[in-house]
């Protein structure tokens, strides 16, 4: 007879995600049990209010006090997923103290106090799994940590968040407003509590941050990654980027160069003809390149209650596995050991080349675009084509340069004088297209 091992479960957390997990371990405790060899029990939720437990979630016991959770002596792993920095940092901290395994898809706390949580985690002998915090059901941790071990990574770029990826489609199929875009993602429980994390790259940001201090062995905070959202586009850069043969992206990109990384987020061109162009929905994909494996594409669901629920119960079982075997901290959690974590500087955007999309919003008369043009010029940076389309005589209209490859910081300059003529009415629109070479 076999004699199964219990692994018992405590959840702080009963949102969209929580439930997920739930659902996940109830409906497939008997698939994981064949898999792992083991009953993974979900014993104790600890939720904001105290509503009525599904009757297949019976066997767990509803409390508000996490703490409850925390200190139950009978708890194996402790799951966080009430997300911010406090009280969940605090909460983690306790259960490392307490000797517990941790699972977290927090990408905010993570990406901002990871260090402190993985060397309280370290120091204790005790796993802190984050499947959940990146991509969704996307297994893009586990390919990273284990799957290129062998690697040197050498970039990392990709969709990271389903609400903003959501709105950039939604805007581009059905030409929607970007303000019922966002509700839409909202009501299908994609976005954040606070939807400026999603739409301002914020979010995007904390999620680059975490795959890099993976791929590259580094601390990176999300601070240093140059980071901006996707408010300013408006459905007249959907429409020029359809006609130049692109889609617009909230792109997370990060390259190694020598000793320096790059890192940055924002809304990008991409040509119809890249894989990133048709990942569309909430979906995420990320794109690794490795020294050894070439280019590695994965893709799926980015966000969501089940494909997060997937993502959190893996690292459940993987912990699970690892009691189980008594094998925990096998893989460290930032795939290197601590020690060969090292500082690496980022390189600024201002050193950015890459071609460009500039939206200028001019009055149109003669002479106009020749003064444009002469300022491009100054700072070497070649036009690669121009449209303007209607003509109103007393309204600006929208003149649309595509640069060849240019660099950064000349192009700032360009545009603070360009913005400067009294010709031109509004704050041109600027939108990084992918290089050639990516
Ligand atoms: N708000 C996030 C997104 C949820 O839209 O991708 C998943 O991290």
């Amino acid at each position: 007879m076999i004699v199964m091992k219990t692994v018992n479960v405590g959840l702080i957390g009963f949102g969209t995600v929580g439930s997920g997990l739930a659902a996940a371990l109830f409906s497939q405790q008997e698939r994981i049990m064949r898999r792992s060899g083991l009953r993974i029990c979900l014993t104790k939720i600890a939720a904001r209010s105290l509503v009525a437990l599904p009757p297949e979630f019976s066997v767990a016991t509803l409390t508000k006090d996490a703490d409850e959770v925390i200190h139950d002596p009978n708890i194996n792993i402790l799951v966080e997923l009430i997300g911010g920095i406090e009280p969940a940092k605090s909460y983690i901290l306790k259960a490392i103290a307490a000797g517990k395994h941790v699972v977290t898809a927090n990408k905010a706390l993570l990406s901002q106090h990871g260090k402190e949580l993985f060397a309280a985690a370290a120091a204790k002998g005790v796993e802190i799994g984050f499947e959940g915090s990146v991509g969704g059901g996307i297994p893009l941790i586990k390919a990273l940590k284990e799957g290129l071990a062998a690697n040197k990574i050498l970039s990392v770029m990709g969709i990271l968040n389903g609400t903003a990826n959501y709105i950039l489609t939604r805007m581009t199929e059905e030409k929607l407003p970007f303000a019922e875009a966002l509700k839409e993602a909202q009501r299908l429980g994609f976005a954040e509590a606070d939807p400026t994390y999603d739409v301002e790259g914020i979010d995007t940001a904390h999620k680059l941050a975490i795959l890099m201090s993976i791929a590259y062995g580094m601390n990176i905070a999300p601070q240093q990654i140059a980071t901006e959202g996707i408010s300013k586009i408006k459905p007249v850069d959907i429409e020029f980027a359809r006609e130049f043969g692109c889609r617009i992206k909230l792109l997370a990109v990060s390259r190694s160069v020598g000793e320096s990384v790059e890192a940055r987020v924002h809304p990008t061109m991409v040509p119809e003809s890249h894989l990133l162009a048709s990942i569309s929905g909430a979906s995420n994909a990320v794109e690794f390149c490795g020294d050894l494996c070439g280019s590695v594409l994965l893709s799926g669901q980015g966000a969501g209650r089940l494909p997060t629920g997937s993502a959190v119960a893996a690292d459940v079982i993987d912990i699970a596995r690892n009691i189980s075997c008594r094998c925990t901290c096998r893989v460290p959690a930032l795939s290197y050991l601590p020690e060969y974590i090292i500082p690496r500087p980022v390189t600024p955007l201002s050193d950015l080349r890459c071609p460009c999309y500039l939206r200028i919003t001019a009055l149109d008369k003669p002479g106009v675009l020749a003064k444009i043009a002469a300022i491009l010029s100054r700072y070497g940076i070649s036009i690669e084509s121009v449209i303007q389309k209607g003509r109103k005589e007393s309204e600006p209209v929208a003149v649309v340069i595509l640069t060849h490859t240019a660099i950064e910081a000349a192009v700032t300059v360009a545009l603070r004088e360009i913005d400067s003529l009294d010709t031109v009415a509004a704050p041109t629109v600027r939108i990084r297209m992918l290089g050639e070479e990516e």
